[in-house]
């Protein structure tokens, strides 16, 4: 299926973001100071992209035809697992982003603390998320929805893809830029 094998893709482009976030994150303790352009474009990218881009999709269509037709095991793994996480995931956002105003604010220990362990705590949630996604939820979803409700998956993937062509072209430019921090 297209719109899984898309969804999976922007996964391994999200593990290679929190991938160098780890990376950066050594880099800065090393340096004992961060690169707060960085932190910016990457919290811009983790709202726009791996929030706005992906986990919105997932919530739109694959989740939510999941949620509707697939009874008891639906709404757990998708209303109290899935969903749950993603808001924990923007909550870890939000954190991020105090923090890092904070840190140019005060380049205090605290503050420098604050970012690193934020940047580790999105790292290690979205890591989880993503595998959880890949080996458990999609699968379900593929083998236990209707041909006729993953039909739909397919066509408005297509769709929200060809209407979002621009924004995903955009926002892969900034993921390079990113890489080049
Ligand atoms: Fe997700
Ligand atoms: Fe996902």
């Amino acid at each position: 299926m297209k719109s899984i094998l898309v969804l999976e893709q922007e996964h391994e482009n999200i593990s290679k973001i929190i991938d160098l976030m780890k990376n950066k994150s050594i880099e800065f303790i090393n340096n004992k100071d961060i690169n707060v352009e960085f932190v910016e474009l990457l919290i811009f990218i983790l709202k726009e992209y791996a929030d706005k881009f992906h986990h919105r999709k997932e919530e739109e269509i694959l989740f939510n035809k999941m949620q509707e037709d697939l009874g008891r095991i639906g709404e757990v793994m998708i209303l109290n697992g899935m969903l749950v996480e993603h808001e924990i995931a923007r909550g870890i956002i939000f954190d991020l982003n105090q923090s890092i105003n904070d840190y140019k604010n005060e380049k205090s220990d605290e503050n420098f603390v604050e970012v690193i362990g934020n940047l580790m705590g999105y790292k290690r949630h979205l890591q989880k998320h993503i595998e959880k996604e890949n080996t458990v939820v999609y699968p379900y979803g593929k083998n236990n929805l209707s041909e006729e409700r993953l039909e739909e998956v397919e066509e408005e993937t297509i769709k929200f893809l060809e209407e979002n062509k621009e924004l995903h072209d955009d926002l892969m430019l900034k993921i390079e830029e990113l890489f080049n921090l």
